[in-house]
């Protein structure tokens, strides 16, 4: 039932009786059953460009404000998002990452090439203890991936006793000596990365044949259980989820799905250069993405009708034309209020799916592509929250919320692909705490929306809110203009007609507003 009410964004009704509403949002509050796994807002760290060196990690001797290491702006910034998950080494780094090197006295540990992202040199200042013990000042679970690709099932098979072993064995020894001496708690696990390209080239078959042979050595430590998770499809390719559900099944508790919002890898575009046409496109494959969890939704119940196995989007978001000065290679990109347009759509687009997508981690945290903080690592030692860091942090409330299915009637916009793109995007979920969260994303640059709310069984006592948008959809933020793009209150909610159970408000065009309902 719930799928039939939530699937349904039905075109706009051509009239909604007397009322000069253009869309209506129909929430189902005595079907909301699936919790919204806070990991849905989870993160990812690659070392790449400078993400982890400059944007989370500029060392003790720096003289940047840092704790132990990690810059103080960032840390604090992060703490205020509520980070429920990170993950971290990569990406395709961690297909040639071997963990060791990353360990002991930092003036030992070996300095190498990073081949994947520009050849720069990475000196392994930052590694385990560092990455680990960062996820525990967040309070965070750390989700770390294995080498298949070039590692070896002895490496990994340590890496996990060198973490969580709280016995007496080699690895705990080793860590002991390195200053640690509680093991960590370690859940989540990947067992490689993108094992279709960067991660080794291979073919599902071989793949799950790897998998089951690596896995069979990972070992549950004192009280630490992994939840191990399989490198999963890119984009559209539903055989390999379906080889993997046949070969490893519940050998694997998550199944990961890698989806960027690039309509031509040649021609990826300018994050803050573009027509309008280019953003209705960016939005069409934004919109894809509900398609895409649904097809391989329908592979994963074949097998596993009972959900047990999870669907991670471990990697979703922008990718844009590296910003111009900066280091090829290093996937430095501007954000623009299309960014967070894209962000809040998908978030809402998980929401709907959260019996089956269960953690999914934006690319990337800091510096690197759809990122929520822009440092320099330079200069001033300046750092810029981009528009996608306050769509994370106005939809906090989601977190572990119980999801209502909704219905929405609207206007539907179309790409130059002829793909939908619903002009009206909304979520509602009750908050663990009491009360409601409502996100709603108008789309269209160019038309406000009247949008009636038709609450079912909800009826409304305080309405407050806040809106992210922009005079122009390629506002951004940078270091001389840090606050272009900001929530600022909802105004339009003191006109906002309440009667009953239904609430009427107007949302800006190409805004994304998020009401409080208690
Ligand atoms: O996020 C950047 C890269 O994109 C990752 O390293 C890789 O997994 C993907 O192809």
């Amino acid at each position: 039932m719930r799928k039939e009410i939530i699937s349904t964004t039905l075109a706009l009704i051509a009239s909604l009786g007397s009322f000069a509403q253009d869309a209506i949002i129909s929430v189902y509050p005595e079907q909301g059953k699936y919790k919204i796994d806070k990991e849905i807002y989870g993160q990812f760290a690659e070392h790449l460009g400078t993400c982890i060196y400059g944007g989370l990690w500029v060392g003790t001797e720096s003289g940047i404000p840092n704790i132990n290491g990690y810059r103080k702006d960032v840390f604090e910034a992060l703490k205020r998002l509520q980070v429920p998950v990170l993950r971290w080494p990569g990406g395709c780094f961690a297909d040639d990452y071997h963990w060791t090197d990353g360990i002991g006295p930092k003036s030992q540990r070996p300095s190498l090439r990073n081949n994947n992202w520009g050849g720069t040199i990475e000196d392994n200042s930052f590694g385990t203890h560092e990455f680990l013990n960062l996820c525990e000042m967040l309070g965070c679970e750390p989700y770390v991936t294995g080498n298949v690709g070039s590692g070896t099932v002895k490496e990994m098979a340590q890496w996990i006793e060198y973490m969580t072993s709280d016995g007496d064995t080699p690895m705990a020894k080793l860590r002991r000596q390195n200053g640690r001496e509680k093991a960590w708690h370690v859940k989540y696990f990947g067992i490689g990365n993108e094992a279709w390209g960067c991660g080794g080239n291979m073919r599902p078959e071989y793949y799950s044949d790897l998998y089951r042979r690596y896995t069979t050595y990972l070992r549950d430590y004192s009280n630490n259980t992994l939840f191990k998770i399989a490198s999963g499809a890119s984009a559209g390719d539903v055989n390999w989820t379906q080889v993997l559900m046949d070969r490893i099944g519940n050998g694997m508790q998550g199944i990961s799905l890698h989806y960027y919002y690039v309509r031509d890898w040649n021609h990826k575009g300018s994050a803050t250069r573009f027509s309008d046409e280019e953003y209705y496109q960016t939005l069409g494959s934004c919109a894809y993405m509900d398609t895409l969890i649904s097809k391989h939704e329908a592979v994963m119940d074949k097998f596993d009708p009972q959900k047990k196995i999870a669907l991670m989007v471990d990697e979703w978001g922008t990718w844009w034309d590296e910003e111009p000065g900066s280091v090829p290679g290093h996937l430095y990109q501007q954000n623009s209020l299309r960014d967070a347009i894209v962000a809040a759509m998908t978030l809402n687009t998980f929401h709907k799916h959260t019996d089956r997508v269960r953690m999914a981690n934006i690319a990337q945290l800091v510096n690197v592509l759809q990122s929520m903080i822009l440092t320099d690592t330079k200069g001033t030692g300046h750092m810029v929250l981009t528009p996608n860091y306050y769509v994370f942090e106005m939809y906090k409330d989601f977190q572990d919320a119980i999801n209502l299915p909704v219905q929405t009637q609207c206007t539907m916009l179309h790409d130059t692909d002829n793909r939908q793109i619903p002009q009206i995007s909304a979520s509602m979920a009750r908050k663990q705490q009491g009360g409601y969260v409502l996100a709603l994303v108008n789309t269209s640059l160019s038309k406000d929306v009247e949008t009636e709310l038709r609450l079912g069984s909800i009826a409304p006592k305080q309405l407050s809110g806040r809106i992210l948008t922009a005079p122009r959809i390629n506002d951004f933020n940078d270091f001389s203009h840090p606050e272009t793009v900001k929530p600022a209150e909802f105004r339009n909610i003191r006109n906002a007609k309440t009667k009953k159970n239904t609430v009427r408000v107007k949302i800006p065009a190409k805004s994304i507003v998020v009401l409080d309902i208690k």
